[in-house]
């Protein structure tokens, strides 16, 4: 709807002008945000309530019979998407890649990997998910690039070459003309072994966070943060919404390459890795203060960014795996120089057991420590096993995941989700090490598996090749042997599916006033079974939400500071009859339970 108004005012714009745009988009924002009181209802604010939905093109739609999801796929689906009530869709990498990390690794920034498609192709993608109200977001790899970018290639020709200082270079330990010395220092690669690589040529050692073939990027030289800015301003032309940052706390490292610390277990012993390595803590090369300038300078050209394809705020995230609240608050950055709107909150979806008080008291962070600043609550991905595996209990794991969708989309701010996960896709890794696509899960094996398991082919209907691919095709990944059952069109017509219920937890999320951009209080604080809470609006309309951790029944007592009111179910899983007052909230297995108090 309030799109319907913006899609006007783009088309004016477009008449009178791009400078004009801004001006014309604030007023109308502004006018619009004066008839509501909920934050969430301008264009400028669309990201604060905001429903997102994380897309591998790889694995979403096959539409040429290749084997490998593209963008004219991401395309065909889009009405599916705007049904399911998605608000931006995060593409992981498309741009061309040697796909050594599935586009990870990029060696072009400014076009589309032909498995994907072309330039075109994506204006088209843009245009139609624009009239469904839908923005795309791009994945911001600032990090490191392929080894095969041409920056790199300039880079490793000679050591005069201008491209030398764009990556990080360093002579080895005790290096001579005759030998190439030790590893300049301790530091490991997150995907295994040294983080360092000894390039013959040019005689020095390169530093790569991940893969070998992907070399980090030295953000200590000027020009690195001018070509990134040529790179925002290439795809915000294109029209669309913003970026997910990956690896963003990795930009640098301590310039004095001091080793990093080994993890020791409880009786000071040192430990082993999964990839066999002994266990280090990444200070010195994780969470270094120097990202902060660099996102507020990113955001600021964002923010002034004049394209006159796209109408609201663009929004910037993070990828950003933090150890406190308070390393969360700061990717926020200070108010005159903004950095992230949505760092990811991975403090609450990645605890990866359903204990009640670790949850209470990471949402109450989130609510308490994060001044006026939207959480991004976001429980999967494309890097980490799905929510069967991590909530699941392997009996009630639909249930399960009702519970996490409902802490999910009733929370306070903006909800990420991962394609696959509204309709219970699980986790399939590969069997055999010889099937295995991520390196990963080679250098691992068979500890880690790697991550094709939460990576396989998205489950359209009960077709061959689950409505991915054509039926003749071989799926770049196999499908999972459920989909005949597990699968959209299946979960579409039935009302109790888990797609009816991320559907209507959405619906909730957009349309209830509480719901939409209410403070949260955690209430019945003492309990360890179930968890509850209360999101209040202005006007005395609250919603009090409880969710039942355990498998057994549970009952139930709130009290909600306020006047007495009265109390409408607004969704509820079955099996519990409607409550006849907040006192008296009756559980289900892994029960949810949502209510609406009116005066
Ligand atoms: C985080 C991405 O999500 C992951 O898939 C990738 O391998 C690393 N960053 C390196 O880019």
């Amino acid at each position: 709807m309030h799109w319907t108004k913006n899609t006007a005012v783009v088309g004016a714009a477009l008449l009178l002008g791009a400078a004009s745009l801004t001006a014309i988009a604030q007023t109308a924002a502004a006018q619009t945000e004066s008839k509501t009181s909920a934050a969430a209802s301008s264009e400028l604010d669309w990201w604060k309530n905001a429903v997102l939905y994380e897309i591998y093109p790889r694995s979403f739609q096959d539409s040429n019979g290749d084997g490998i999801g593209d963008l004219n796929g991401v395309t065909q689906r889009l009405d599916y998407l705007k049904e399911l009530g998605v608000d931006a869709i995060w593409l992981s990498p498309i741009y061309p890649s040697p796909q050594v990390d599935f586009g990870y690794d990029i060696s072009d920034y400014e076009n589309i990997d032909p498995q994907y498609g072309t330039l075109a192709d994506f204006d088209h993608l843009v245009a139609e998910a624009n009239k469904r109200h839908i923005r795309i977001l791009m994945d911001m790899v600032m990090n490191h690039t392929s080894d095969k970018h041409k920056w790199f290639l300039e880079s490793r020709s000679s050591r005069t070459n201008p491209y030398r200082d764009w990556y990080m270079w360093h002579d080895g330990k005790g290096e001579t003309a005759t030998d190439k010395g030790e590893v300049p220092n301790n530091w490991q690669s997150d995907f295994g072994h040294s983080a360092w690589e000894w390039d013959e040529k040019t005689r020095q050692y390169y530093y790569h966070k991940f893969y070998i073939q992907q070399p980090d990027l030295n953000w200590n030289n000027p020009k690195v943060h001018e070509a990134f800015k040529q790179i925002i301003g290439f795809w915000l032309k294109r029209g669309v919404g913003g970026f997910r940052f990956d690896a963003i706390t990795t930009l640098f490292e301590d310039p004095n390459l001091i080793d990093d610390d080994i993890l020791r277990d409880k009786n000071g012993n040192t430990y082993l890795n999964n990839y066999g390595d002994i266990a280090l803590n990444d200070t010195r090369t994780n969470n270094l203060p120097g990202v902060h300038p660099v996102m507020q300078e990113m955001r600021a050209y964002a923010d002034k960014f004049d394209s006159n394809k796209f109408p609201g705020t663009r929004v910037l995230i993070g990828e950003t795996y933090l150890p406190n609240i308070a390393e969360l608050e700061k990717q926020y950055g200070p108010s005159d120089h903004p950095e992230f709107q949505l760092p990811m909150d991975t403090q609450i979806g990645f605890i990866n057991k359903l204990d009640v008080a670790t949850f209470r008291s990471r949402l109450t962070d989130a609510e308490e420590h994060l001044d006026d600043h939207t959480p991004l609550l976001v429980f999967d991905n494309h890097d980490n096993a799905r929510l069967d595996v991590r909530y699941g209990d392997g009996v009630h794991n639909t249930d399960i995941e009702r519970v996490i969708s409902t802490i999910l989309f009733t929370s306070r701010g903006a909800s990420l989700f991962y394609y696959g996960d509204e309709i219970g896709m699980k986790t399939t890794p590969p069997t055999r090490k010889e099937d295995v696509k991520d390196p990963v899960g080679l250098t691992g094996w068979p500890k880690d598996k790697g991550r094709d398991g939460e990576r396989t082919p998205m489950q359209w209907d009960a077709a061959p090749n689950a409505g991915f691919s054509s039926a003749s095709a071989k799926p770049w990944l196999p499908i999972p042997p459920d989909y005949t059952t597990v699968n959209v069109k299946a979960e579409e017509a039935a009302p109790d599916s888990l797609f009816a219920w991320y559907q209507a937890l959405i619906r909730l999320k957009k349309t209830n006033p509480a719901l939409a951009a209410g403070p949260e209080t955690l209430l019945d604080n003492e309990n360890p079974k179930v968890l509850s809470w209360v999101r209040q609006a202005s006007g005395n309309l609250s919603v009090v939400v409880s969710v039942n951790f355990t498998a057994e029944p549970q009952s139930v007592s709130l009290s909600v500071p306020g006047p007495g009111a009265t109390l409408k179910t607004l969704l509820k899983t079955p099996g519990a009859p409607d409550p006849v007052s907040l006192q008296a909230i009756q559980l289900g297995p892994y029960g949810v339970y949502i209510g609406e108090l009116r005066p």
